[in-house]
Parts: C-alpha cells; structure tokens; sequence
C-alpha cells in the first residue's frame, strides 16, 4: 500500500478548491520549467490533496502555451499519484447537455504546436495509450458526480483541438459525424499522455458549457456563453472535488490497469 495524493487541475473557471486542512500554495522547480502556477496542497479526509490551476490564477496561460511537461512533473515531484482534470467542453451530443458532465475515456490529439513527451533526447520511450484513462479514477468520479447530484454521462471521446480560435462549422460537423467525438476541448491533450508517462492514474471530467456549433438550435459558441454555463459547472466541479477523498481513501494499492507501470516495457534505449 503507498499513500494516495489526489491532484486536481482546474481548467477555465476553475482556479482554487474549498476546504483543505493545512492549506499552502507551493512553487514546484521542475526541470521543465515553471507550471502553469503554484500548486495548493492540503488534506481533505485526511487524503493529501494537490490543486493546479492549469490557466494560472487571473487566466493568463492560452491552452498552447500552458506550460504541460513542468506541470505534470510539478505533480509528479510533489508525490501525487492520481490526476483528475476537470474542464470547460463543448458537447457534440444533444444528451450532454450545457450543465452536464462527462467522464471522458478517449482523446483524438488534433494538438499541433505543443511539446507532448518527456522522451526523445538521450532516452527514448514508447507508451502505450490506447487507454489514456485510468478506470478505477474514472469510477470515482461518476460515483463522486452522481451523488453531488450532477447529471453525468459515462464514457466519451474528447477532441483535443489546437486552438485558441473555436471550430469553423464545418471541422464541428466533421468531429461529429464522421469521426464520432463526443465533446471538444483544447486542453487534455497531451496532458493525458504526459501523466502516462509520469506513471500517474488519470482521469478526465468534461464540464459542458455549450453545443460548439453544430447545433441548429443552439448557434455558434461564444465565450459569453461558456462564461454563462461555467459559474454554476466550477461549483459543481467543487462538489465533486470534496467527495473524491472518501472515494479514493488515504492508502493505495497498485494500480489495477497498470497506469503506474507504464514505462515497464516502454523504454527502448539501453541504460548505460
Ligand atoms: N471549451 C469549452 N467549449 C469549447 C468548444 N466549443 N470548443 C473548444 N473548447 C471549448
């Protein structure tokens, strides 16, 4: 059994949590450069608990230039083992509704201008990711979801876009019909491939704010309308924040799927 350290990265609208014991904001060095912020650590029933704020405080990191190596090795160094995202998406899906969540468990990575591995220079890795997440955390946040009351759905696939513009009609057409997306964000990627590289269970838990703009009723998605949705979605994210320590509890196990395991077989250069 190790210790559980739950670490939790807020997207847009989401830039503290509640309740911690302890609390104290703390500057993580990290080879990888500074992360996105200090990160606000503490306990929640008695579970040791990690906060990033993945724009920074006062918004000021754009999803391309959020800075994904140092925050996930920030994490990593501060001895977390599991990673919840919870961010702002727009749905695909007239049943995920705006106010809705979704536990998402696949990505399509259409990210282009971003650094998307620890591995390359010197030592050279292959890990598998054809399931970016991490079932075990996932279960703990539906239950975690549905009895803060919040309407979730589970299982997803979450298109990772570039950004910071949103989707021409025609790209949101096409991540719907014929590439089967369920909702669509510009941040999860390659946050999800980093924390399988560092080892670390990931889950992701969409926040829906609109319908992007496929959807002949809704219009095209503005951030006024993201805004609108985010103020009553961030309290709910905090809700299912508070119950993930009695979820998780304060001692470990390996992990069933084998996410803090993932460079077993993964490394391809010789050790010198
Ligand atoms: N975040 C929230 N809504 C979004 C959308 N429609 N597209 C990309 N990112 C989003």
């Amino acid at each position: 059994m190790t210790k559980t350290k739950i670490a939790v990265i807020g997207g847009s609208g989401i830039y503290d949590i509640n309740g911690l014991e302890n609390a104290e904001w703390l500057t993580v060095e990290s080879p990888w450069g500074d992360a996105s912020d200090a990160i606000l650590t503490g306990s929640l029933d008695g579970v040791e608990m990690a906060f990033l704020p993945r724009h920074g405080r006062g918004h000021v990191h754009a999803p391309s230039t959020v800075p994904y190596r140092a925050n996930i090795d920030a994490l990593k160094r501060l001895g977390c083992t599991d990673v919840i995202s919870v961010s702002a998406c727009g749905s695909f899906r007239d049943e995920m509704a705006p106010g809705d969540f979704v536990i998402v468990d696949q990505f399509i990575d259409r990210t282009i201008a971003r650094e998307k591995s620890f591995f390359g220079t010197g030592c050279v890795a292959h890990v598998s990711v054809a399931h970016p997440t991490c079932p075990r955390l996932s279960d703990a946040c539906e239950t975690a979801a549905r009895d803060a009351g919040i309407n979730v759905h589970r299982g997803g696939t979450y298109l990772a876009m570039e950004g910071p513009q949103f989707s021409t009609l025609a790209e949101s057409q096409m991540y719907r019909n014929s590439w089967g997306a369920d909702v669509i964000g510009m941040t999860n990627m390659p946050e999800a491939k980093l924390a399988r590289e560092a080892e670390l269970c990931y889950a992701s838990v969409a926040m829906i704010t609109d319908y992007d703009s496929w959807h002949p009723e809704h219009g095209e998605v503005d951030v006024t309308k993201i805004i609108e949705t985010l103020m009553g979605n961030a309290d709910k994210g905090r809700a299912l924040v508070a119950r993930l320590p009695a979820l998780l509890g304060a001692e470990r196990d390996p992990c069933p799927h084998g996410c803090d395991r993932a460079l077993e077989y993964a490394i391809l250069t010789q050790p010198e």
